[in-house]
């Protein structure tokens, strides 16, 4: 399927620069950029959404640092980002009941070994390693913790089951591509009412504060953001979610993600130096697809940087923390023409380097 329009500044030629985002067509975007969302997520109306600062990073940690605490966590780290909400919860918030369920890259730590008496934080893709979840039937629905899900990897790229998230996080610049500024946070009615019925356990920066007087401030799931916000990127933002609504919503976002992710497994399972990260192809991302590489002397990074120097692409080696290799994004903004262009770069690559170690 072809993407449309692709991306141009002159889509932005609307956006409301230099103005209040507090007058009206300011507040209107904000707003339009949550109903979009809710339309092509498939979000519940009982779930909200609200923008706010410092992409997902802001977003996770205005949850943990709101939430946290009023119960044991059980945290669910396998490569890392979620180790860094770990160190959020040890280091920082220095929680006495967390339990931390770890896996090494490549793995899945027991979903089976989850209490949902906790809280229970998890990243849907675990980007920096390409294992992801395989779906949300591990997550119980009759919880009593929360299920606090960082999906900035996952969001448009992959079925979310809202009935099982109860927050769930992600940032405009990764599957649909806008400029990185802000994050999204959905909530679930527990997750609000868990704001509404804790006292906070520590002081909150403002930029974190959802509630005022132990009520939620509904304002800002209307786009009445708790600072101010880019009104290019929420442009931006705006144009991805049109892009994607025009191309027939989140199925034909997943199905673009899906052909991607297929055209390159397809070359992986035929290609004898390279294999993937992920040891479970049921766990395998679609997005952020991380491969190792076997049976060769030679090295990801150099592979990585011989690609780089003929334009042919760029950031493809692994996650600075990640085990070396390569890492080749397929989320939804990408052509599966330009996947299966690269293949035979990616063959070329390893041949060149592979002759500068002999
Ligand atoms: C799973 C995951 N969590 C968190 C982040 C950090 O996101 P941001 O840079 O939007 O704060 C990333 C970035 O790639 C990610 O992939």
């Amino acid at each position: 399927m072809p993407s449309g329009r692709g991306w141009s500044l002159d889509h932005l030629s609307d956006a409301w620069l230099g103005r209040s985002h507090r007058a009206a067509p300011g507040k209107e975007k904000l707003a339009r950029v949550i109903d979009l969302t809710r339309e092509i997520l498939g979000i519940p109306e009982s779930h909200r959404i609200a923008i706010v600062p410092g992409s997902d990073t802001g977003a996770v940690e205005l949850a943990l640092w709101s939430l946290l605490g009023s119960r044991g966590v059980d945290m669910l780290a396998w490569e890392s980002f979620g180790r860094e909400w770990v160190d959020d919860v040890n280091d920082s918030l220095k929680l006495d009941d967390a339990r931390v369920l770890e896996a090494d890259y490549g793995t899945l730590p027991d979903l089976d070994a989850v209490d949902w008496a906790r809280d229970v934080v998890f990243t849907w893709n675990g980007t920096t390693s390409g294992v992801r979840v395989p779906h949300g039937d591990w997550i119980a629905d009759d919880r009593q913790g929360l299920a606090i899900c960082d999906a900035t990897s996952a969001a448009f790229a992959m079925d979310l089951p809202w009935d099982k998230l109860d927050v769930t996080t992600w940032s405009w610049q990764k599957v649909l591509g806008g400029e990185g500024a802000h994050g999204m946070l959905v909530l679930s009615p527990r997750a609000v009412e868990r704001l509404e019925s804790s006292a906070p356990l520590r002081p909150l920066p403002k930029l974190f504060r959802l509630t005022k007087g132990g009520k939620l401030i509904e304002g800002i799931f209307r786009g009445q953001t708790i600072n101010t916000p880019s009104m290019l990127c929420v442009e931006d933002a705006l144009d991805g979610l049109g892009w994607a609504r025009d191309l027939g919503g989140l199925d034909a976002l997943i199905a673009r993600t899906n052909a991607n992710a297929a055209a390159l497994h397809g070359w992986v399972a035929n290609t004898p130096w390279i294999a993937n990260l992920a040891d479970d192809p049921g766990t395998a991302s679609t997005t952020s697809v991380c491969l190792k590489l076997v049976d060769t002397p030679a090295e990801p990074k150099r592979i990585a940087a011989l690609l780089g120097n003929e334009n042919a692409a760029y950031d493809i080696g692994a996650y600075r923390k990640a085990p070396p290799g390569l890492r080749i994004w397929c989320g939804a903004t990408v052509e599966t023409d330009d996947i299966n262009a690269l293949l035979p770069w990616l063959d070329w690559a390893h041949a060149t380097a592979l002759q500068e170690t002999s």
